[in-house]
């Protein structure tokens, strides 16, 4: 499975179902998080297409948000490919 983060066109595999914040740690990629557990929302993005399953509960984004995409990526795994929109996603340059 691929998450594409947008604007910036980057995509990350996530074949291990991993959440989608891990999955884009483990490919050098920073994602806006605090609590990393579903209750902060820091981390929360819109996705515009795709969908995912909760590792928790009772994630912390409204029903209506969730039918306009809002999902929390540090506790969402995807079922498939994903867009988001994720403006704030960083990608430390490396050095080599
Ligand atoms: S980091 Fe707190 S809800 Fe995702």
């Amino acid at each position: 499975m691929q998450v594409q983060l947008q604007p910036m066109g980057w995509v990350v595999d996530n074949a291990d179902g991993l959440s989608v914040l891990a999955a884009a740690e483990a490919a050098g990629i920073t994602l806006p998080s605090s609590c990393r557990n579903g209750t902060c929302r820091t981390c929360i993005c819109q996705m515009t297409a795709g969908a995912v399953r909760y590792l928790v509960e009772w994630p912390g984004v409204s029903a209506d948000e969730k039918a306009a995409g809002w999902i929390l990526p540090c506790v969402a795994v995807p079922l498939g490919d994903l867009q988001l929109q994720v403006p704030a996603a960083r990608r430390p340059s490396r050095s080599d």
